[in-house]
């Protein structure tokens, strides 16, 4: 009897699977301030539903490490914490979206980030993508926009405690999410590495770019009737239990509306 009900369980759980990287999402935007999870979050939105992420915080920070144009533009702009401005954005994120992969759909993870730059993200997503399918048909996937909600001094626990690995890009926190072994990676051992923007004096700076610039983003989605705020003060797998929920509903035809999710006591 055991048996046969992992054995069902197992078969449900891969045709779930199944279902969950075939169907269409459409776009995913995580918005939140600094050390919210944004990042975490659209990793296990990866992960579920066979969508990429788009980081324009990653984007920018490869493009630094390749000594690019771009990359020596945003090089001393990220490391005093301010924006970089909208118009070097717009390009890597337009490239971005053309990709194959985005067609199912694709997680936002730090952009948009200012009110202009969601008006532009709006007016790219009606003529690029919205309103292109595989099929060539019309096939209008609204996005869904997930506000993650954090506590000030749990932030700075999430930025002050960041690790990640250079080579798999796993990320830690000393605090909640130690490695194994001090300073090393779990899965390959590799030394841990501190982000050079999670110096404190840096990190005012960013939450202060949130407060004046990013968080009027958020009021734009919610004059949208589309922003769902989720309670980001809890673990990580609850955090994802209820942004998947999110995303299931909208995919079985939950209209707009702006909800607050509380926590799962
Ligand atoms: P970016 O890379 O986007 O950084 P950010 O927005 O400051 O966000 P973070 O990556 O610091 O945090 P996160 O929310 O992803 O949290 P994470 O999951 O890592 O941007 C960097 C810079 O690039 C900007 O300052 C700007 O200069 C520039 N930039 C980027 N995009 C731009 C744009 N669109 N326009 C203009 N400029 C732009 O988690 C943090 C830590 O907390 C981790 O250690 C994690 O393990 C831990 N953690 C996560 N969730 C939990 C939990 N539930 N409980 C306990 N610990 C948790």
């Amino acid at each position: 009897m055991a048996l046969y009900r992992q054995g069902e369980i197992r078969v449900k759980g891969i045709i779930l699977m199944a279902n969950e990287t075939a169907r269409n999402i459409g776009p995913v935007i995580v918005l939140g301030p600094p050390g919210a999870g944004k990042g975490t979050q659209a990793k296990r939105i990866v992960d579920r539903y066979g969508i990429p992420q788009i980081s324009t915080g990653d984007l920018l920070r490869d493009n630094v490490g390749r000594g690019t144009k771009l990359g020596l533009e945003a090089k001393a702009i990220m490391a005093r914490g301010e924006l970089v401005p909208d118009e070097l954005i717009y390009g890597i994120v337009s490239s971005r979206l053309r990709e194959a992969d985005c067609q199912r759909g694709f997680v936002l993870d730090g952009f948009p980030r200012t009110a202009a730059q969601a008006r532009w993200l709006d007016a790219a997503l009606e003529k690029e993508i919205l309103d292109k399918s595989q099929s060539g048909k019309s096939e209008k996937c609204p996005p869904i926009v997930i506000q993650l909600l954090v506590d000030y001094n749990q932030l700075l626990l999430r930025l002050t405690g960041r690790r990640s690995c250079p080579t798999c890009g796993r990320l830690y926190n000393i605090h909640f999410q130690p490695p194994r072994v001090d300073e090393l990676c779990d899965v390959d051992g590799s030394k841990l590495l501190t982000r050079s923007d999670d110096r404190e004096d840096v990190i005012s700076e960013r939450l202060a770019a949130y407060e004046s610039q990013t968080k009027p983003v958020a009021d734009y989605y919610r004059a949208q009737r589309r922003l769902v705020v989720v309670n980001a003060d809890r673990t990580m797998d609850e955090i994802a239990a209820q942004i998947f929920g999110v995303i299931d509903r909208h995919g079985q035809g939950a209209g707009g509306g702006n909800a607050q999710l509380e926590s799962a006591s």
